[in-house]
């Protein structure tokens, strides 16, 4: 037999074996049978030397067009296996890589919830712009130019007598400018102060402020409204402490804690061993705003009250540094649903 009927002969036995194969092993083995470094094929080539130059031309040529086509089967049954075994070709059976979807982030998420308790016992959402007047933020709301209660929120000041809003409390005497009693809106939204960044302070976060004013309007209509709000976003079974307080736009002013929804009062690490969580402030809108805003204070009278966000997320998530929501970790952010 010739070299190249000996190459021929090798070459379909080859193929014939490759085609019966069952596992990728003995693909492998196969492998190195026939294309090795001590398989047929070379051990053919070896006896090449002895060869007349013109006949080790044909026979080189011959033999080289056979390893091409068996390492193309050999890669050919090769796949085949993987896909049995789970390797690296596509089985649509397998499920997919779910894609994450984006999220409301938690500020929004729970700024959104209080909106939706108050939008529930008739208040109207508005809002404000971030840059402020100083008659808008201060003076409208009893804030005359060298009183003390300014210092109570430090403000960043823009150019021309500007400045950013310290509350979302603004909103209230912008409306009260514009419209007629009954009057009953709720004002979400960025306030700013100049604030040195700690666990518990931020130079932005976000407030939500509510009022009502119309006729005969009373501290106990306030009571229920705050009352009813605090039982739907942290339990039914809470209890409300008002304690006396003071702002310059209401009197009489208050701030409400309630009984901690985590120990039902009986002291844990959230309400430091009180018992008690402070929420918000509140009280009887100051006859002085209502007469600024052109109402007459004796026909009309009307409760405020001003919630911060990130202090009511803080609570009921458990957080204890209010930068967590500011600094875009990811990780954190997809806690929340
Ligand atoms: N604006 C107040 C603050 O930022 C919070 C506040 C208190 C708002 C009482 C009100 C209110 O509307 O009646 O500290």
């Amino acid at each position: 037999m010739s070299l190249v009927e000996e190459i021929t002969r090798l070459e379909s036995e080859a193929l014939e074996r490759i085609g019966q194969a069952d596992s990728l092993e003995s693909v492998g083995e196969l492998h190195v049978q026939y294309l090795g470094r001590k398989g047929s094929l070379v051990a053919i080539l070896r006896q090449l030397g002895k060869l007349p130059p013109e006949e080790k031309k044909i026979v080189g040529a011959r033999a080289n067009q056979a390893r091409v086509r068996l390492e193309s089967e050999f890669k050919t049954a090769q796949a085949r296996f993987e896909t049995d075994e789970g390797g690296s070709v596509f089985d649509p059976t397998l499920p997919g890589t779910a894609q994450r979807a984006g999220t409301v982030h938690i500020i929004n998420q729970v700024m959104g919830e209080i909106c939706q308790t108050f939008y529930g016992m008739g208040f109207q959402i508005s809002q404000g712009p971030h840059v402020e007047t100083d008659y808008f933020n201060f003076e409208s709301l009893n804030f005359p130019p060298d009183h003390p209660a300014r210092d109570m929120q430090d403000t960043f000041f823009v150019e021309g007598g500007r400045l950013l809003r310290t509350h979302t409390t603004p909103v209230q005497t912008r409306e009260l400018a514009n419209s007629k009693p009954p009057i009953k809106i709720l004002a979400p939204g960025k306030t700013f102060r100049n604030e040195a960044i700690s666990t518990r302070a931020h130079v932005s976060f976000h407030q939500v402020d509510g009022f009502l004013v119309d006729e005969g309007v009373t501290m106990a209509d306030l009571k229920g409204c705050l009352v009813a709000f605090c039982r739907s976003f942290f339990g039914e079974e809470l209890k409300l402490k008002w304690r006396p307080s003071y702002f310059p736009f209401t009197e009489p002013s208050a701030e409400v804690d309630i009984s901690c929804f985590l120990c039902k009062g009986k002291g844990c690490q959230l309400c430091k061993y009180s018992g008690w969580l402070e929420i918000l402030g509140c009280g009887m809108i100051d006859p002085a705003v209502l007469e600024m805003a052109g109402h007459d204070p004796e026909k009309y009278t009307g409760y405020a009250f001003g919630i911060g966000v990130e202090r009511v997320a803080m609570l009921k998530y458990k957080i204890n540094d209010i930068r967590l929501f500011f600094n875009n970790n990811v990780r954190f952010l997809r806690q929340f649903f």
